[in-house]
């Protein structure tokens, strides 16, 4: 109750940012705001964040943006799953979700939010809305190779969309535990997604397009490939646990959790966890499970949309109902059409 009144307040507020900074004032102008008024009354950031938020005005709605398009990447990613990106506590919309337990689905979190803001700043920049970043000027040759290929238009600056993602959600994590490397780790992982998929593209010049030059540049590829790609590191997670270097207090880096005494360090780019999952069938708030009761499932599924997996084996209801749809139109010149109605009769499952 006092979440949801939360969660409306902030979307409000970045609604607000949104159409002060998209449609009103120009970027330029938007140092004129009291910036801090803005950046005090958005809930939830730390003392360093606010600092960022304050310097950079201009980057708070592009990394709203961000946010929301890991989450939407999150969601389609785990639409047959029994944790389905959605959370009891879900006041912190700026930052995606919270996690009370660090587990794969939280790693998986971390890291497609990280890859989102990432994603949204260094379009942002190569499209000119932030200040401070513009097109990639280092990937600009001016002239063609012996095969006719030279760097050109506007490649995307992935290094400042990596530096300020970095920068900024790294920024939340104030204390120096096991969660932190893990969160840490895991934005990092995020950011290696968006760069580890980066693509070409290029113009041919030539008689009749026939590309005997050719102009390049890096751009970015669609976030569904790096929520993909993110998704596999989700399949292939590693499960870590801490070192502490010698005479240090708190935990220095992660190291993956093996039988044997032998300390790897994760890659880069792997998704790490430090505990279990619960299994998200059952209602634990604590936990963060919301449980699947009333999730709709396939009942001739297999996979993990399946009712059997999906409802944890307490079975599901059936529910019958027709659809109405419009159909075989046939077009008259001109202009219109006559169709038919059609209708079908469907069955729903939905998990007990
Ligand atoms: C996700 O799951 C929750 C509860 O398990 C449910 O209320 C919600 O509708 C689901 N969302 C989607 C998009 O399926
Ligand atoms: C249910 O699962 C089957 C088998 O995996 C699939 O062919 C079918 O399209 C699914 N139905 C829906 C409504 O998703």
């Amino acid at each position: 109750m006092g979440a949801s009144r939360h969660t409306k307040f902030l979307l409000g507020l970045l609604y607000f940012t949104y159409c002060v900074y998209g449609n009103f004032l120009s970027v330029s102008s938007v140092v004129a705001l009291p910036s801090n008024i803005i950046c005090n009354k958005i809930p939830g950031l730390t003392p360093r964040q606010r600092s960022i938020c304050r310097k950079r005005p201009d980057a708070i709605v592009t990394i709203g943006d961000g946010v929301k398009l890991g989450l939407r990447e999150c969601h389609y990613q785990f639409r047959n799953r029994r944790w389905n990106c959605t959370n009891i506590d879900q006041q912190n919309t700026m930052f995606g979700i919270t996690h009370s337990v660090g587990s794969k689905e939280a790693a998986f979190s971390y890291a497609i939010n990280s890859a989102g803001v990432t994603y949204e700043v260094t379009q942002a920049c190569s499209l000119g809305r932030l200040k401070r970043c513009s097109c990639d000027r280092s990937k600009k040759t001016g002239h063609y190779d012996a095969n006719g290929w030279k760097w050109g238009g506007c490649s995307a600056d992935i290094k400042h969309g990596l530096k300020f993602s970095r920068k900024f959600l790294d920024a939340r994590e104030i204390k120096e535990n096991a969660r932190s490397l893990m969160n840490k780790h895991n934005n990092r992982a995020g950011r290696k997604a968006v760069k580890e998929n980066m693509e070409t593209g290029c113009k041919c010049h030539g008689v009749s397009g026939s590309c005997t030059t050719k102009t390049c540049w890096t751009t970015l590829p669609t976030f569904r490939k790096i929520g993909n790609y993110i998704m596999k590191k989700y399949g292939r997670a590693k499960l870590v646990t801490t070192l502490k270097a010698k005479r240090n207090k708190v935990p220095s880096h992660l190291i993956i959790k093996r039988l044997k005494n032998k300390h790897t360090k994760p890659r880069r780019s792997d998704v790490v966890y430090l505990e279990k999952s619960p299994n998200y069938c059952d209602h634990d708030p604590l936990k963060g499970s919301l449980g699947t009761v009333g999730r709709t499932c396939n009942r001739t599924s297999t996979e993990t949309d399946g009712c059997d997996l999906m409802c944890c084996g307490r079975g599901y209801n059936t529910h019958q109902y027709t659809k109405t749809w419009t159909c075989n139109c046939k077009f008259h010149w001109c202009c219109y059409a006559n169709c038919n109605k059609c209708s079908e009769r469907t069955e729903e499952y939905t998990c007990k």
